[in-house]
């Protein structure tokens, strides 16, 4: 098969590597001058475990290549995927699709002969329907079809994701997609991957269905997690106890300082706006979202109540900036919102991320970046674990007390054992630990 990814952000570029390692011909296509040029002369814009070797590796094998020019990479192309980006509209919370309609027109003038155009952006119910009246109006004799392939890898862990997935969903109106798409991911259904056909508004919503269900489930979690605190239970072993229950499950149980990232924050509050338009309101996602904004505020809150209500003037040193380990994505971290509340009730931070600090640097006024975990820790008077970064799970304890001021340790993901923390002689919080 031959392949166009228009777009080589994140989504873009994992899948587009990926697919060229099944053994398909695939160009990655974006507007970005510098990233192309990056691409081209061997480097990765992001951080993602693997996906520098896996591009390599595809590139030198002659399978993967990267161009600014869409219109010129169309017409040999079996399967176009569209995976640009979907920002949250200023103001309204709806998905901006106007990256996805300029691909769309794009693509459409030079098409040749029959040719599937994929949407992998994460888009509203009908983007489908809409892709599909551009394309004929702007070319009404291209042959084509419109299928909807939402994609649902996890940062930090995309690779593996994609390549082994729970499941593959192609949304498709046309009977002449299926064999295509079929095609593309024959690799993955040989390995029993479930690759399930349904249409393509049930394709679209299952998506921000999904994203919406797990976000919903942490946010359960967390405020489990506040419930364990004040009657004196586990959250971990609460999770445990629920989770082994089959119709449950164990993921995404782990109780922490609120979701954050590209999609979560983005997705629930496309779907809210979605059903909130279309009449049916999804009230426990309108709820979950109320619950994450205000839980990072407490985290906030958490903090200064474990320094004795007071940290103006006081020095806060904050390990893990990104909303997650393993990459260095900063959109939406709770750290952001963590920080900015300390910063007003007057204490002075200092910030370590193993990768996230050139991402966080523009987004953090007033924060002092340190070059490890200890040098941030130094003179502080608390130190807060907002990611929980392999690096971070395993300091030398009675080290970090030894060069802070203070001797305050607030754990927001339960990486640490209160006995081993309070043995090293810190006044230790986590979350959801009420014993
Ligand atoms: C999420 C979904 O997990 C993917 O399936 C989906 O494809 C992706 O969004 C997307 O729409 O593109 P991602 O945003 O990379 O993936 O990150 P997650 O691993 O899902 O974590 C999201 C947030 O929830 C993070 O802030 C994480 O710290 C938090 N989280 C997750 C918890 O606090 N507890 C958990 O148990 C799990």
């Amino acid at each position: 098969m031959r392949i166009v990814m228009t777009g080589s952000g994140y989504v873009g570029l994992v899948s587009g590597a990926c697919l060229a390692d099944f053994g398909h011909e695939v160009v990655c296509v974006d507007k970005d001058e510098r990233k192309i040029a990056l691409l081209q002369s061997g480097g990765v814009p992001i951080y993602e475990p693997g996906l520098a070797d896996l591009i390599a590796r595809n590139v030198e094998a002659g399978r993967l290549t990267f161009t600014m020019d869409l219109a010129g990479s169309v017409p040999q192309a079996d399967v176009v995927f569209i995976a640009v980006g979907t920002p949250a509209r200023r103001g309204d919370g709806h998905a901006d699709l106007s990256y996805v309609y300029d691909a769309a027109r794009e693509i459409a003038s030079s098409l040749n002969g029959f040719t599937v155009i994929v949407t992998k952006s994460t888009v509203p119910v009908g983007t489908g329907d809409e892709v599909e009246r551009i394309i004929r109006e702007t070319n009404p004799q291209a042959q084509f079809a419109v299928a909807s392939n939402p994609e649902f890898l996890r940062e930090g862990a995309a690779i593996q994701d994609f390549k082994r997935p729970d499941r593959i969903v192609v949304g498709i109106e046309d009977e002449r997609a299926r064999p295509v798409m079929e095609e593309v991911y024959r690799p993955l259904y040989l390995n029993q991957a479930p690759l399930m056909f349904t249409g393509r508004r049930t394709s679209e919503l299952i998506k921000y269905a999904a994203n919406a269900f797990l976000a919903m489930k942490v946010t359960y979690i967390n405020e489990v997690a506040e419930l364990c605190e004040r009657v004196g239970a586990d959250v971990q072993q609460v999770a445990r106890g629920i989770g082994l229950d089959n119709r449950i499950g164990s993921k995404f149980l782990h109780a922490g300082p609120g979701y954050g990232g590209s999609c979560f924050p983005k997705d629930t509050l496309a779907l809210v706006k979605t059903a909130e338009d279309s009449g049916a309101p999804i009230r426990l996602i309108e709820t979950t979202v109320a619950i994450n904004e205000s839980r990072k505020r407490a985290m906030a809150r958490k903090v200064i109540a474990a320094c004795n209500g007071m940290v103006r003037g006081k020095t806060v040193a904050v390990l893990g900036l990104t909303f997650k380990p393993n990459t260095d994505d900063m959109r939406d971290a709770p750290s952001l919102s963590i920080i900015q509340a300390l910063q007003d009730a007057g204490a002075c931070i200092r910030a370590y991320d193993p990768e996230g600090m050139e991402a966080a640097r523009p987004m953090l006024r007033d924060v002092t970046f340190a070059s490890g975990p200890y040098e941030a820790a130094e003179g502080a008077a608390a130190v807060v674990i907002v990611t929980e970064w392999d690096a971070l799970r395993a300091l030398d304890l009675p080290r970090l007390k030894g060069v802070m001021q203070g001797n305050v340790l607030v754990d927001l993901r339960n990486i640490y054992r209160p006995d081993v923390a309070e043995a090293a002689g810190f006044i230790y919080d986590s979350v959801g630990r009420g014993m």
